[in-house]
């Protein structure tokens, strides 16, 4: 006898579920897609403990009648597509036939449907398994009720993450449905809180909703029509650029897809405008014809195939371009805003008198001096050193006497460029890289305000309100305690908000919002401990320092110069970039020839 056996259906059924039904949040998605196919203009999501314990979706759709709603369950029926030239032009979420009876395989499921013409049915499914329909109220819409998922598979269940992760990917779910659809009313409760509540918007105010009020006034439109295709929505300005890629949303034909080649599209038009491992906000709706582009090439319908993906490329490209052309001349400018920071203003400006005097000073050594024939001196290379010679040049300065006294001359320091602090010492000059030095200072204190004795906080002026989306919001609480460490002091204020009273003395007034963003960006939930702290002593001070731009006083950069040196590892960031080059007086001797 053979050894090759046809599966029951029900066990086929739970194998193909696994597809489609990858977690909690696939089925919120699935059952959003049908609301959204049925027409409704409101769509209620419940869960619990993550969606393992319920999901339901409610929505005012078309409804459907007793016979369908049997039949919604079956595999392989649905009302969307006929024929095989359907599928070529799919212009619906749905068109498998697949999710319902998946997610009814693998939980215990009730529907109540009604077309508004007719009273209404419900039905009970589990593990696949139905008594028929029977009367319901005729409330017109749709309500999918999915219980304890994956009662009966226990290996996909002991996959699941806890209930929080799950449930910070069915927020996701939400958030992006809500993204795509701003004329459609979403809620979202959990566990009995009210995580959404989206009345119908325009793309701009949804995303203010979604993500924060500040997002609706850091965003810029986006709107090109080529051929048949046609870009809208919006881009976010630098305020929104974050350290993590989270925040991307591109949607092709009412359809959230995730496609490295749109996104590297969207990326290269910033490409000036930001460094590697930073992302910008954006939320793109891209409309082109159905028949350019095959949806059915993912089990979960995420993955779409372009008929011509470089065209959609240039396009997309080309619309983000023109949409954040403006943004380089609206960077800040550097210009020292009186009692704009609380690092600044103690005293004169470096680069008055003193730095005007220096700089009439050294300006004939930059002068081209006359070449052997008269001709373009200024241009002549100079001789060729070995890169031996090049980095004992650049060599960070190694051997400093004692940490504790300033070892360079404090009546002798200018800030170049508004980037770089120059210093004489004993042995010739320093450079040194004012962001760099200060994040290096920042971040030894954050790491033994984390060991021992917290940093002191200011109260601001003005406390900020800082609303976050709802995982932010609860990666925020949990890293509470330890950002009171470093001095902040935040009090939880209602549904997604809190309200930040004090930073430390180390931070200027007005950054404290892209301080925490970036320290909830860059600390996983999985790390903790000692791990935690060293991350987020980086994002922290990395955020938290001077900027390469940022003008600085004398007595700014005396306090960071000697910090800098009283620090245990001066001569690197945490980063590994080098904090100070030295030039030894030999070596420049050297240079002019004159040994
Ligand atoms: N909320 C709803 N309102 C009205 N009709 C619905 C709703 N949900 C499902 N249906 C009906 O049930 C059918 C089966 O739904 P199901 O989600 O299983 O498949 P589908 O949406 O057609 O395709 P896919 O598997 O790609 O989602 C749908 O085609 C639709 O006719
Ligand atoms: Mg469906």
């Amino acid at each position: 006898m053979g050894i090759i056996k046809r599966m029951p259906s029900s066990l086929a059924d739970q194998i193909a579920a696994g597809e489609v039904v990858e977690r909690p949040a696939a089925v919120v998605k699935e059952l959003i897609e049908n609301a959204i196919d049925a027409g409704a203009s409101h769509v209620s999501v419940v869960t619990e403990q993550g969606g393992q314990k319920l999901i339901s979706v409610t929505d005012n759709g078309s409804g459907m009648g007793g016979d369908d709603l049997a039949l919604a369950f079956e595999r392989h029926a649905t009302s969307k597509i006929e024929t095989s030239k359907d599928l070529a032009a799919i212009k619906t979420l749905g068109f498998r036939g697949e999710a319902l009876p998946s997610i009814a395989s693998v939980a215990k499921v009730w529907a109540r449907s009604a077309t508004g013409d007719d009273q209404g049915h419900e039905i009970s499914v589990e593990g696949s398994k139905t008594d028929g329909v029977k009367p319901a109220p005729p409330v017109k819409g749709t309500t999918v009720q999915v219980k304890t998922l994956f009662y009966n598979t226990p290996a996909r269940r002991k996959f699941l993450k806890a209930p929080r992760t799950e449930h910070q990917h069915i927020i996701e779910v939400v958030r992006r449905f809500a993204l795509c659809y701003p004329d459609i009313a979403f809620e979202l409760t959990s566990n009995g809180k009210e995580l959404f509540r989206l009345p119908p918007a325009d793309l701009s105010d949804r995303i203010g909703a979604v993500f924060g009020r500040h997002y609706r006034s850091s965003i810029l439109p986006l709107s090109l029509s080529k051929e048949a295709f046609t870009i809208a929505g919006f881009v976010g300005n630098l305020s929104l650029v974050r350290g993590r890629p989270k925040e991307q949303y591109i949607f092709l034909n009412g359809r959230a897809v995730q496609d490295r080649l749109l996104n590297s599209a969207v990326y290269g038009a910033y490409r000036s405008l930001i460094g590697r491992g930073e992302f910008p906000f954006f939320v793109i709706n891209i409309t082109m014809p159905h028949e350019e582009v095959d949806v059915n090439v993912h089990p979960a319908k995420s993955e779409v195939r372009f008929r011509d993906e470089w065209r959609v490329y240039h396009v997309l490209k080309l619309a983000v371009t023109e949409a954040i052309r403006d943004i380089p001349g609206m960077l800040p400018s550097f210009d020292p805003l009186p009692g704009a920071s609380s690092y600044r203003g103690q005293l004169e400006p470096a680069n008055g008198g003193l730095a005007a005097a220096i700089a009439a000073d050294t300006r004939p050594i930059f002068e081209p001096a006359p070449g052997p024939a008269g001709g373009d001196a200024g241009a002549q290379p100079l001789p060729k050193r070995s890169i031996g010679d090049q980095l004992e040049m650049a060599r960070p300065l190694g051997d400093l006497p004692e940490r504790s006294t300033a070892p360079y001359n404090p009546e002798r320091i200018w800030q170049v460029h508004n980037k770089y602090i120059f210093s004489q010492v004993a042995t010739g000059i320093v450079i040194i890289d004012q962001h760099v030095a200060h994040e290096r200072v920042l971040y030894e204190a954050a790491l033994q305000a984390f060991n021992g004795d917290a940093l002191p906080s200011q109260t601001v002026l003005f406390p900020q309100v800082l609303e976050l989306p709802p995982d932010d919001y609860f990666r925020l609480i949990d890293l509470i305690p330890a950002l009171e460490r470093l001095g902040f002091r935040l009090r939880e204020f209602g549904k997604d908000t809190v309200i930040v009273e004090g930073v430390p003395t180390d931070v200027a007034w007005g950054r404290e919002r892209e301080i925490i963003t970036d320290v909830i960006d860059r600390t996983d939930r999985r790390i903790e401990g000692a791990e935690l702290f060293e991350k987020m002593a980086a994002a922290y001070s990395c955020k938290a320092a001077v900027k390469a731009g940022d003008p600085l006083t004398l007595e700014e950069m005396r306090n960071v110069v000697d910090r800098l040196f009283a620090t245990e590892n001066p001569y690197y960031c945490p980063h590994g970039r080098p904090t100070v080059v030295h030039m030894s007086s030999t070596e420049l001797d050297r240079r002019f020839e004159r040994i």
